[in-house]
């Protein structure tokens, strides 16, 4: 029986950036996943995607005054290559506008019809009769029905995550008009959820021993209330259309066809990969292959994945269903709840442009993966990312991977050390006793082995164990300290064996030390490569590794198992090694503090970028160096500051409009850039005869001036 692992992370609307809370909520928990199974060489696809649908994205296009589709395109690119670059190893990343993801909602939504598990309803729906419209989920708020939030959104409530219909909401109010609407009968399709309420308990109570308390919890809370029958359909005009006669206008719910986003995802990847069946194999049953389905999300989508999901798969018949719905709690940040109208928030592409260094990166992964919300809400700090950073990544990580590497290359000539005689049989011996025992302490014979080799030994095996029953486990967290942990023996292994004493004493002692630590040093990259892929593959490549492996390779080939290989001596004696470096630069308190300074602060009005123009278009702008030389007041006016500018071979007369923000004197002296060709131009009565370059930084105008020493009349490119 074939064993495989389907992992889907939940698909991200495509109308933001996606925040760190996102990220930890469900990519990152998951992508730590699928790299720890390829690299215990198991069959994995891991699926994701954009949401494309649904009111946000109507939203968002009102406010940006664009379509829906030019909204979708632009964040579902973004957020996809924002996702490559924090080393998200997606194996696939479809998207719900697409023509195939179409076709496959109609198809279920037509069997569903079909087969009587749709039923029509004529039904009243909120009505706003001052825009004309019916008003979707997101354009009504009212009372909670479950919880008496007054804010409730028209389909689901922020405060207690309750799941309702449109018109249990009390107290409604209309978002376009403000006004309460009115209700007006609409057609709607029903999917008969209730006909599941037996299986889907069955179907949780199955689990009850697997799946995180949260997760449970909610499913039961739901189940015990009494699923109802839910609207598939709604009146819009963005969406996928109902595949019936006369219904034009309607669109189906975006849950309904969101979730079978993972299904049409993995339908494209079979058709990229040539064997457009192929998708069968990951989704359906079959009794020669059995499939382990996590499902990874936030906690807001818990009754879609546990119940509705569930019951869809059910409904279709033959489907798998999730093995488990490792839910997250939420990520605050420094102590407060993310929000982005509040800019308390940090986005991943903004948190990849200020660290671009791919290990710094890494180090992201790691200060988050540290701070999982795994079974309560958490909290991220930059404090606590820097800390992490530069105390554990660089000072254990950084630190131990350069000790070993700057050793051999001194007294090594950079290469792994050749064993004397005596020891020709160590690598033998360890090989041996790893694969024996998995590397029980019992086993390290305490003749062939120095306590300190024994005490590392077993540190690996045992470490590369926890680590992976942890990452079996969703423990994310431990799976991550129990690897630094692993680094931390190794820098005890250095500082016991004492390379540095033994290398004039007892030379072939201190070779068989530094092969051991670059062995160690392997072990290493490969057990952090699924929370640090890119730190894992230069740390691989130091030690000599031409194809270093990260987790990265496809569902369509299981790799080895090279995390098995973890506690064995794998790098040949005489290797080639890398060059000394760091790896990791600490990050200083200056970056730190000026990532606070954004958090809650408003965001800088950015003004549109301008349609592009040549290079010689740009050369006709003459600019030039200038010092000031004078500056007085233009009399009458609060803003305008007469300059005479030094320009090399003339003093110019410029009248600037920084009155405000400089006074004369402060001015006199300074060296600025001026647009010497620009036509001359009165202001109140004074002439001006070029200009400087100033930038609004949001508060206040500052002046361009050059940060070092240069001569007045300069040509400025
Ligand atoms: N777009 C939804 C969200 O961000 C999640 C959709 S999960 C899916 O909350 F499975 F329905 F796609
Ligand atoms: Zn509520």
């Amino acid at each position: 029986m074939t064993r495989q692992y389907l992992i889907t992370a939940a698909l991200p609307y495509a109308n933001g950036y996606l925040h760190l809370g996102h990220i930890a909520g469900a990519y990152l928990p998951a992508d730590l996943y699928a790299r720890y199974l390829r690299l215990a060489g198991e069959q994995v696809l891991f699926v994701c995607g954009s949401d494309e649908h649904g009111v946000a994205i109507t939203i968002r296009a009102e406010q940006e005054g664009k379509t829906p589709q030019e909204i979708v395109d632009h964040y579902h690119a973004a957020n996809r290559e924002a996702f490559d670059q924090f080393g998200i190893s997606f194996d696939v990343y479809g998207r719900t506008s697409s023509p195939l993801h179409h076709r496959v909602a109609q198809e279920w939504f037509l069997d569903f019809y079909r087969r009587g598990l749709l039923e029509e309803r004529q039904q009243l729906q909120f009505y706003d009769e001052q825009a004309g419209m019916f008003l979707p989920d997101r354009y009504v708020e009212g009372t909670c029905p479950n919880c008496g939030y007054e804010r409730a959104r028209g389909d689901q409530c922020e405060q207690c995550g309750a799941y309702y219909d449109q018109l249990a909401l009390k107290n409604p109010r209309s978002l376009v008009s403000g006004k309460p609407p009115a209700l007006r009968p609409t057609t709607h399709w029903y999917f008969r959820l209730s006909q599941f309420q037996h299986a889907l308990e069955e179907y949780i109570a199955s689990h009850q021993d697997e799946w995180k308390e949260n997760v449970l919890q909610q499913a039961r809370a739901w189940l015990k209330q009494g699923l109802q029958d839910r609207a598939v359909t709604r009146d819009l005009r963005w969406g996928v259309p109902v595949p019936l006669p006369n219904t034009e206008g309607k669109v189906l719910y975006v849950w309904f066809e969101a979730l079978l986003g993972y299904i049409s995802a993995t339908q494209g990847w079979a058709c990229e990969q040539g064997d457009s069946d192929r998708w069968q194999q990951w989704w359906l049953q079959s009794s020669d292959r059995q499939t382990y389905y996590a499902a990874f999300i936030g906690k807001d989508n818990i009754v879609f994945h546990t119940l509705m999901f569930p019951a869809m798969l059910m409904a279709r018949g033959g489907y798998i269903l999730p093995s488990n719905v490792p839910a997250h709690e939420f990520l605050n940040l420094e102590g407060q709840k993310f929000s982005k109208s509040r800019n308390w928030s940090i986005d991943l592409r903004d948190a990849l442009a200020d660290f671009p260094h791919p290990h710094h990166r890494d180090a992201l992964r790691y200060a988050l993966a540290m701070n999982f919300p795994e079974t309560r809400d958490a909290d991220f700090t930059w404090g606590d990312f820097q800390a992490r950073t530069n105390n554990e990544l660089a000072a254990i990580v950084g630190n131990y991977a350069n000790r070993v590497i700057a050793f051999i290359a001194r007294h090594f000539e950079g290469k792994v050390p050749v064993l004397s005689e005596q020891d020709r049989e160590f690598p033998a011996r360890w090989h041996a006793v790893v694969a024996n025992s998995s590397g029980g302490s019992s086993a390290l014979d305490a003749e062939q082995f120095s306590a300190e080799e024994r005490a590392m030994i077993a540190a690996l095996a045992r470490g590369a164990e926890a680590i992976a029953t942890a990452y079996r486990s969703f423990r994310f967290r431990d799976a991550t300290s129990e690897t630094m942990n692993l680094a931390r023996a190794a820098n005890k292994f250095f500082n016991d064996a004492a390379p540095w004493k033994s290398l004039a004493e007892n030379p072939a002692q201190c070779a068989r030390t530094l092969y051991t630590c670059v062995q160690v040093l392997r072990s290493i990259a490969i057990a952090l490569a699924p929370v640090a892929p890119h730190l894992s593959r230069s740390i691989q490549q130091l030690c000599g590794i031409a194809q270093p492996t990260t987790g990265e390779f496809s569902g369509a080939t299981p790799g080895p198992n090279v995390w098995a290989t973890i506690p064995q001596p794998l790098i040949e004696q005489g290797t080639l090694l890398g060059q000394p470096q760091r790896l990791i630069e600490p990050i200083s308190d200056e970056r730190i503090a000026l990532q606070r300074a954004k958090l809650g602060a408003p965001a800088a009005q950015l003004a549109p970028h301008r349609e592009r123009i040549s290079i010689e278009e740009f050369s006709r702008i003459e600019l030039r160096t200038g010092r000031i030389v004078s500056a007085e007041r233009v009399p009458k006016s609060n803003k305008l500051i007469k300059l005479i500018v030094n320009l090399g071979s003339e003093e110019r007369q410029i009248v600037a409009g920084i009155g405000k923000h400089y006074t004369p004197d402060e001015l006199i002296g300074l060296d600025v850039v001026v647009v010497a060709n620009l036509a001359p131009a009165q202001l109140m009565g004074v002439e001006s005869n070029g200009m400087l370059l100033a930038a609004n930084n949001g508060e206040r105008l500052v002046i361009v001036s050059p940060r070092d020493e240069i001569p007045p009349g300069s040509v400025v490119r």
